[in-house]
């Protein structure tokens, strides 16, 4: 089959890399010019383990095209998927601007019957707004899907071939049996369904996970009150079948392209249809609180009043973990931002490291200090903060960080390190929930 996939961002570009290597002829477009440029020289523009060998391959085999141009692609495929990016807006809402201007181009071009499967995140409700931008511009018959992406960044490449479930929300049995066969060569189970509910899908499970990390954030809070130790607590409750331990982690708090905006955007989505979704707004506000809580903890190991505006002045703070979760570059909704964002309020000097994302992160953040690996990072510190737990954090060398740190302080916001044995080791060390 001929695809044409919309949008070489993280979706679009795995999408475009397993579709291509499973013997389909597939287009890449996108309006970023340079992107296009670097892609077809085979540099990947963001860090995804193997998605480089993936688009080589198929480049180099002739299955796999890039192009800026709507008429050199979409006129010769018989199904398109949306890929592009729906951000948030200032009110919370899915910002869907990248997803008109996509469905518009891709209307101008369309040549015979052609499925528009949707695979970006976007609301409920829009479906009679889309169609009619389609038969505005259109001349060619169509029909709108919407299979929704579960992919996980850094481990993309396997979640897309063999998925726990591949959501087909369609219209008719044809369009639902022309994704059933693009998608026979991959594992999951099938849930068809129609367009809506595949949409609904997609939101209620990131809404599930978020609540998941709150709730394991909440317990964390009761924990450290109550002088209990959060990682057996959730070891034994997630050791229940019903429930499962997946994104039952304390930490502090969730980030990322799609959570904190698909939970602000579900909140939106749900009052635009006249319900008040009080538990999600409960999910996000445990999770900006979390960031504070991390904070005072460095405050507290710093022996800084928490209550005193700019007193961790003069202090030099080492930051572990820049990208929002290991094995990804993404620093979209990265809880690092704030954290170092409040630091630095609090007039604190920061230097970070992260094995990925530093070069993101300078673009986001100028105004701190970046090193060339952990121990120069943490030499003559006050502090070694964790904030995301690359696998290397944890092979950390504790003697030699107490012989590089100016005071033996860890801040651990993801449990990486086992307490007794940095006490033992001689730190004063926080973690979260115990
Ligand atoms: N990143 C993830 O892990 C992930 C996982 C599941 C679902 N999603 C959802 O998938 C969608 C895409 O996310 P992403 O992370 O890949 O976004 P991204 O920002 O990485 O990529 C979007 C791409 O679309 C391009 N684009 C914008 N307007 C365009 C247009 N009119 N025509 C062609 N290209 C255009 C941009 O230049 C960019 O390259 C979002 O709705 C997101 O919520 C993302």
């Amino acid at each position: 089959m001929t695809i044409t996939v919309v949008g070489a961002g993280y979706v679009g570009l795995v999408t475009a890399a397993v579709f291509s290597d499973l013997g389909n002829k597939v287009y890449c477009v996108d309006v970023d010019e340079k992107k296009i440029e670097d892609l077809k020289k085979g540099k990947v523009p963001f860090f995804e383990p193997s998605l480089s060998e993936y688009l080589e391959r198929n480049i180099k085999e002739k299955r796999l095209f890039f192009t800026k141009s709507y008429s050199d692609s979409v006129s010769k495929s018989q199904t398109i998927f949306i890929c592009v990016g729906t951000p948030s807006k200032e009110n919370g809402e899915a910002d869907l601007t990248y997803l008109f201007s996509a469905v518009e181009e891709t209307a101008k071009n369309l040549s015979g019957y052609t499925l528009i499967t949707i695979k970006s995140t976007i609301p409920i409700g829009y479906e009679d707004d889309l169609e009619a931008t389609v038969k505005k511009h259109a001349k060619a018959k169509f029909e709108f899907a919407a299979s929704p992406e579960f992919l996980r960044e850094g481990t993309a490449i396997e979640d897309t071939l063999h998925p726990d479930r591949i959501v087909i929300g369609t219209h008719s049995k044809k369009a639902e049996k022309i994704l059933l066969e693009l998608h026979a060569p991959i594992s999951g189970e099938r849930i068809t369904c129609d367009m809506r509910s595949a949409q609904l899908v997609k939101y209620g499970s990131n809404a599930l996970l978020a609540t998941k990390v709150s709730f394991a954030n909440a317990i964390s809070i009761l924990c450290e009150k109550m002088e209990t130790d959060v990682t057996k607590v959730m070891e034994g409750i997630g050791a229940d079948k019903r429930i499962g331990n997946a994104f039952l982690y304390p930490g502090v708090g969730y980030g990322g392209s799609c959570l904190p905006k698909d939970v602000l955007a579900f909140i939106a989505q749900a009052s635009r249809f006249d319900y008040d979704f009080e538990l999600l707004r409960a999910v996000d506000a445990i999770n900006d609180l979390q960031v504070e809580r991390f904070v005072n903890k460095i405050r507290r190991i710093l022996n800084a009043a928490e209550d005193k505006k700019n007193n961790l002045y003069g202090f030099e703070i080492a930051i572990l973990g820049l990208a929002f979760k290991p094995n990804t570059d993404d620093m979209r909704d990265a809880p690092s931002i704030k954290i170092i964002n409040r630091l630095l309020n609090l007039k604190a000097n920061v230097t970070a490291f992260d094995p990925q994302s530093m070069i993101n992160a300078k673009r986001i953040l100028p105004q701190i200090s970046y090193a060339k690996d952990v121990y120069r990072a943490i030499e003559g510190k006050h502090a070694m903060i964790i904030v995301t737990e690359w696998p290397e954090f944890s092979q950390i060398d504790l003697s030699k960080a107490k012989k590089l740190l100016k005071k033996p302080n860890i801040v651990d916001g993801r449990n990486i390190f086992d307490p007794h044995k940095a006490k033992v080791a001689g730190f004063k060390y926080i973690g979260v929930g115990r």
